[in-house]
C-alpha cells in the first residue's frame, strides 16, 4: 500500500493556534522563539547527538562506551539550558529536575534512552530525551517552570537496547528497583562486567548501592515517554501522534550450540558433530514456530489453539546475533552462540513458545550429537499504559495536532508498542503512558530511520500542553 503523504500545513498559523490553546496569547516573537526550542533547537539537537558515537562511520553507543559518556554530558548540558538541576546517578543515569512550587509532591517522570543499536538512527531514544528538554525550555522562558505543581525530572536512561550486555533496561530498571544486584557481574564479549564498565567512567557502585538507585514509588507520580512509532500505523493514517495502549512482553535467549572443529577438507559428512548446521536447523524452525504457532503448540488440544490464537499477530521472533568459533572457511566450528529475541503481548503464550522452542532445540541437538546450551538473559512482561495518564498525554497530544490536520481528526490512534521501552522497567514502579511519533515507512534500528521536523515539533508541544496542565 502507497504510504499516505504527510499533511500539508501551514506551521505559523499551527503554532499560533496551539499557543492560542494552550496559553493566553503570546506576542509574534514569543512565538517564533518557541518554534525555535521546539522544532529547530530540537531537531539540530538529534542530529547533534547523532553525531556522538563509538564509531566514525555509523551511529553506536552502547552502555558506559565513550560516546555514550559524551552524550550524557552534553544532554546534561541542555538539561541546565532548560533550567534543571541535574546529576548522574550509579547506573550512569543522567537525571535533571526542577521541584516546581511544591517539592514534596509525588514527581512526574519524563524519559527515554541515550544509548542506541549499532547502526543506529538519530531518534530512538533520543526523541523523548530531547522534546521533553525543549517543552521545559519553553516553560523556563515563559516564567513557569517554578510554578509546576509538582516536581518534574527528565530522565535520560543509560540502557535500554541491551547490546552490550545483552540484558535491557539496565538504567530504568534499577531507578525502578527491578534490576536483580547480580546484574553488576554479568559480562561482555570482551569480559568487562557492568560493574567495571562503570569503574572504568570512575563510577564506583556496589549491590548495596545498586538497590539504593530505586526510586521510593511515593515519591512518584507517574512516567510518561515520547518515543518513535518504528511502525507504520501513523504514516498510513496521515497523523503525527499517537497513544500507546500497551507494549508487548519480551524474552531474550542465549543459544550455544557446541559440536567437534575440524578440519573442513579431511571429516566426512557422516562423521560430523557441526554446530553450524544445527544452529542453522535451530533457526530455520525458530521461524517456522513463530510463523505457524497453532502448528507447534497443538499437542495439548483446546488449550494450546487457544494460546495459539492469542499469538496470532503479535508473536515475533528474530535471530539477531550468530558467532562461530573459530569462524574460519576451511574449519568445522567447534561453537556456535546465537540470540534469540521472542515477543509478543500475551505472556502465557510466549511462555508457551519458548517452551516449546527449548524442547525442540534438544531434540535436535540429541539427534545431531551436539550439545545445546540455552541462557534466558531477559525477560519483561507486557505492559498496560495507565488509562488516567494516558488520557492526559492524549489530550495534550489531540491539542497540539488539531491545528495540523485540515480535517480535524475525531481522535488519535491507540497502538500497542512492539518494541520494548523504558516505560516496560518504569512500569515496576509507578503507572506509566507513552506517545508515538510516526517516522518515515516505520523504519528504526537503521540510520535511515527518520521523523519530519514537523512532526519533532508536534511531539514537543504535545509534551508542553502536558506539561501546562500541571501549570
Ligand atoms: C528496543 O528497541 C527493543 O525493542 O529491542
Ligand atoms: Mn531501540
Ligand atoms: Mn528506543
Amino acid at each position: 500500500m502507497a504510504p499516505i503523504p504527510h499533511l500539508s500545513v501551514s506551521i505559523p498559523s499551527l503554532f499560533l493556534l496551539l499557543l492560542a490553546a494552550c496559553t493566553n496569547g503570546f506576542s509574534e516573537e514569543k512565538n517564533l522563539l518557541h518554534s525555535e526550542i521546539l522544532k529547530d533547537e530540537a531537531v539540530a539537537r538529534l542530529f547533534e547527538l547523532g553525531k556522538v558515537s563509538d564509531s566514525k562511520d555509523f551511529l553506536e553507543r552502547t552502555f558506559q562506551s565513550a560516546a555514550s559518556v559524551r552524550a550524557g554530558n552534553l544532554i546534561r548540558r541542555w538539561m541546565e539550558d532548560a533550567g534543571l538541576q541535574t546529576w548522574v546517578d550509579q547506573m550512569g543515569n543522567v537525571h535533571g529536575r526542577h521541584e516546581g512550587l511544591n517539592p514534596r509532591e509525588k514527581a512526574l517522570l519524563i524519559g527515554s534512552h541515550l544509548d542506541t543499536v549499532i547502526d543506529a538512527g538519530v531518534f530512538d531514544g533520543a526523541l523523548g530525551i530531547i522534546t521533553a528538554l525543549s517543552a521545559l525550555k519553553v516553560l523556563k522562558i515563559r516564567g513557569m517552570l517554578g510554578n509546576l505543581k509538582r516536581p518534574v525530572e527528565v530522565i535520560a536512561f543509560s540502557d535500554e537496547e541491551g547490546v552490550r550486555f545483552q540484558s535491557t533496561f539496565l538504567g530504568s530498571a534499577v531507578i525502578a528497583g527491578v534490576l536483580p544486584v547480580s546484574t553488576l557481574h554479568v559480562h561482555d564479549k570482551s569480559g568487562v562486567t557492568v560493574q567495571g564498565a562503570l569503574r572504568r567512567n570512575a563510577i564506583d557502585i556496589s549491590e548495596e548501592n545498586l538497590l539504593q538507585l530505586k526510586y521510593d514509588p511515593e515519591s512518584v507520580y507517574g512516567y510518561v515517554e515520547v518515543h518513535i512509532e518504528q511502525g507504520p500505523v501513523l504514516e498510513n493514517v496521515g497523523l503525527p501522534l499517537g497513544l500507546v495502549k500497551g507494549i508487548a512482553g519480551q524474552t531474550r535467549l542465549k543459544v550455544t550450540v557446541k559440536g567437534t572443529q575440524g578440519h573442513a577438507g579431511t571429516v566426512p559428512m557422516k562423521m560430523r558433530r557441526d554446530p553450524m548446521a544445527g544452529s542453522a536447523e535451530l533457526i530455520v524452525l525458530l521461524e517456522s514456530l513463530c510463523n505457524e504457532p497453532e502448528s507447534y503448540l497443538s499437542y495439548d488440544g483446546q488449550c494450546a489453539a487457544s494460546t495459539a490464537q492469542s499469538l496470532a499477530g503479535s508473536l515475533v521472533c528474530t535471530v539477531g546475533e550468530i558467532s562461530t568459533w573459530p569462524s574460519a572457511s576451511n574449519v568445522i566450528p567447534g561453537q556456535v552462540t546465537f540470540t534469540v529475541d521472542i515477543r509478543a503481548m500475551d505472556d502465557l503464550g510466549r511462555e508457551a513458545v519458548i517452551y516449546e522452542f527449548s524442547n525442540r532445540i534438544h531434540q535436535i541437538c540429541d539427534k545431531r550429537s551436539l550439545l545445546c546450551l540455552i541462557e534466558r538473559k531477559h525477560d519483561a512482561d507486557a505492559v498496560a499504559c495507565d488509562p488516567e495518564l494516558s488520557s492526559m498525554l492524549k489530550s495534550a497530544a489531540y491539542a497540539a495536532v488539531r491545528p495540523l490536520s485540515g480535517d480535524e481528526p475525531d481522535d488519535l490512534p491507540v497502538l500497542m508498542s512492539g518494541a520494548g521501552h523504558d516505560a516496560m522497567a518504569m512500569s515496576h514502579l509507578t503507572k506509566v503512558a507513552m506517545l508515538f511519533v510516526r517516522c518515515r515507512g516505520g523504519v528504526s534500528h537503521s540510520p535511515a530511520e527518520h521523523v519530519l521536523d514537523d512532526d519533532v515539533w508536534a511531539a514537543g508541544m504535545a509534551l508542553l500542553a502536558f506539561l501546562s496542565s500541571l501549570v
